[in-house]
């Protein structure tokens, strides 16, 4: 979470930062600032309330003039939103100007004692004590790298940080430590830049480096070079910047959310593309870790992620028992780590993150690391964090996803997921040769049904102009639609701030149906699979008890067209598809109910894209 780029070089700093910002945007946007400094002379920031537009129209009679700089887009953790809290922070005598991204877990006692020591603070943040750290640094005369390096230990918790000092122009210092989100740095021509994602850096820099825990960038317009905090140098690789990482337009599309629901054909073919051999009726993912005998000996497959990511994980666990018949579980990684979990070597790990920067996922990878588990990760971000804490990742080549919430990226995961359930199978011999040649023609199918789900948009419109005034839903799915139960609601919750619920249909009757009356839509996931008759039955039990129900169901389904009061039509398809098929309905009700309540479907208030904080 928070956005970060920095720029040194020939070229005006304001205008290249606004606009990597502008880039990071989708990792929050409560206010933004940046700090420019004019050679040795002025060091000028400004701040606004409200997303990056706000301080680009606040400048728009030009931002300061200076070719050294740094930006911040927040996502607020500690202090509430507001241009005092709004990096870059300073320090008492206005020469530092300090972004941070991370949280200062141990910022009261080190405010106290800088508070003791004399030091004024302007913000409520915990990010305020670095700059003034660093100030007690060059008061004891230490150059700026002297007085910066401490920081690495001082600080306790995971951290991303870029500082400038005004009697060091032409320079800009930056520090990783621990998993905050990432920190990249970047080369162009005669100028050097960092961010925290590679976006921001795109434009102008031809070769970029990910610096890694505990190191320290010290970038100048002729090189960057990458330090310990004993100031030992570490020699880095810098690899030229993939064109794949360029910002993405919204392509005619009103919102980027909507282009991404659009684009899910494309998205499943690409996550099946060179990783099956259709004429042998085999699955390859690449660089699967585990041997033959390793695969025969797992005993558990264990699969982790948050939010939608989890939701994945929930339909995986039950791909992978299906095609492999070895026992696998679903967990939140925020709730893995803190429960001592038993890991061994016989047990594969899962780690699904379309970011690849989850603090609490990737804080669950080292867990499992250290125990001794076998580690393979699903993700959407080249070098990102996760992809380098695995033994082997399965990019979801979704390509940029921009809407703060995940569509493409989960049906790129179920799509990995299902395959990885095949390979398993395959390998443990638990799996016909014609259930696997059927499976993979199911897969191959799913991008053209795909395509069917979204070629008519307007019962959708029609729906959300029906339902956007309701404040409560329920979504019910059962078997490998429960998780689409769950995912459907976080959809709706989280770009329309409608109260929803997912749950399994066979629990309503548990609690749930006290709370049906005609004032909650259920939404009743009921495809023709083996669990229908129990969906219909549970579709009864709402209308027993005035409910209205909004079925997602089989196209020419008339049994279900003649219970329900709304019917969402998919085409017909086997169970390891069907979710793909589902989930864009349900992303496509949220998405319009948002729009008929005038949310800002893109970056939903509260929300970030990488939530790189525990
Ligand atoms: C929901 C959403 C979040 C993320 C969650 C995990 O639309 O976007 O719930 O799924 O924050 O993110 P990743 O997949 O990056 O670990």
């Amino acid at each position: 979470m928070c956005g970060i780029v920095g720029y040194v070089g020939p070229r005006q700093a304001g205008p290249i930062i606004l606009r990597g910002l502008q880039s990071l945007e989708y990792r929050g946007y409560d206010s933004a600032g940046i700090a420019v400094l004019d050679g040795p002379g002025e060091l000028a920031i400004r701040k606004s309330v409200g997303k990056v537009r706000e301080l680009t129209s606040f400048l728009s009679n030009g931002a300061p003039s200076g070719t050294t700089g740094l930006g911040h887009t927040r996502w607020a953790t500690h202090g509430k939103v507001a241009l005092t809290n709004a990096h870059p922070h300073m320090d008492c005598r206005g020469e530092l100007a300090v972004v941070h991204n991370g949280i200062v877990e141990n910022y009261l006692e080190l405010k106290k004692s800088l508070l003791e020591r004399g030091h004024t603070f302007a913000s409520e943040t915990d990010s305020e004590v670095i700059p003034h750290l660093i100030e007690e640094g060059l008061a004891q005369g230490k150059s700026f790298e002297d007085a910066f390096a401490p920081l690495v230990d001082r600080l306790h918790g995971a951290h991303a940080i870029v500082a400038l000092w005004k009697k060091a122009p032409g320079k800009l210092l930056a520090m990783r430590r621990g998993n905050a989100g990432g920190l990249i740095v970047g080369l162009g021509q005669s100028e050097a830049l960092v961010a925290s994602d590679l976006p921001a850096l795109v434009p102008l820099a031809r070769r970029v480096c990910f610096l890694e825990d505990r190191e320290i960038a010290v970038l100048t317009p002729a090189e960057v070079k990458v330090i310990t905090p004993l100031g030992r140098v570490v020699p880095k690789r810098f690899d030229p910047v993939s064109t794949d990482a360029a910002w993405a337009d919204k392509g005619g599309y009103k919102h980027f959310m909507l282009k991404e629901i659009m684009e899910q054909p494309q998205t499943v073919g690409s996550a099946l593309r060179g990783r099956v051999d259709f004429e042998a009726g085999e699955v390859r993912l690449e660089g699967f870790p585990l041997s033959r005998e390793q695969v025969l000996d797992l005993r558990r497959v264990l699969l982790i992620g948050c939010g939608t990511s989890l939701h994945a994980a929930m339909v995986g666990r039950r791909l992978i028992e299906t095609f492999a018949g070895v026992p696998a579980e679903a967990e939140s990684s925020s709730e893995f780590r803190y429960r001592n979990p038993t890991i061994d070597a016989h047990t594969l790990v899962v780690a699904i993150a379309q970011s690849g920067e989850t603090a609490d996922t990737l804080a669950a990878m080292d867990e499992v690391r250290q125990k001794g588990g076998r580690l393979v990760a699903i993700c959407n971000a080249e070098g990102s964090q996760a992809t380098r804490l695995a033994e082997a990742t399965f990019s979801m080549r979704a390509g940029p996803e921009i809407g703060v919430a995940s569509t493409k990226t989960f049906l790129a995961s179920l799509t990995i997921l299902a395959l990885l359930g095949l390979q398993l199978g395959q390998g443990r011999e638990a799996l016909g040769r014609q259930l696997l040649q059927e499976s993979l023609g199911h897969l191959a199918s799913a991008p053209y049904l795909l395509g069917q789900v979204i070629a008519d948009l307007g019962p959708y419109q029609r729906m959300a102009r029906r339902f956007c005034h309701y404040e409560h839903f329920l979504y019910l799915g059962r078997g490998i639609h429960h998780p689409i139960a769950l995912e459907g609601a976080l959809k709706l919750k989280e770009i329309s701030y409608i109260h929803a619920e997912g749950y399994p249909a066979g629990e309503m009757k548990h609690g749930p149906i006290a709370l049906i009356d005609d004032k909650m839509p259920v939404v009743a996931i009921a495809p023709r699979d083996e669990l229908y008759p129990k969906m219909l039955n549970n579709i009864e039990e709402v209308k027993a008890r005035g409910g209205t129900v909004i079925a997602v169901g089989t196209q020419g389904d008339q049994e279900l067209a003649a219970k329900t009061d709304h019917l969402l039509i998919v085409p017909a398809s086997p169970p390891i598809i069907a979710p793909l098929l589902v989930t864009p309905a349900l992303q496509l009700l949220a998405y319009y109910i948002g729009v008929q309540k005038g949310c800002d479907v893109d970056q939903p208030r509260n929300l970030a894209k990488s939530v790189t904080v525990e």
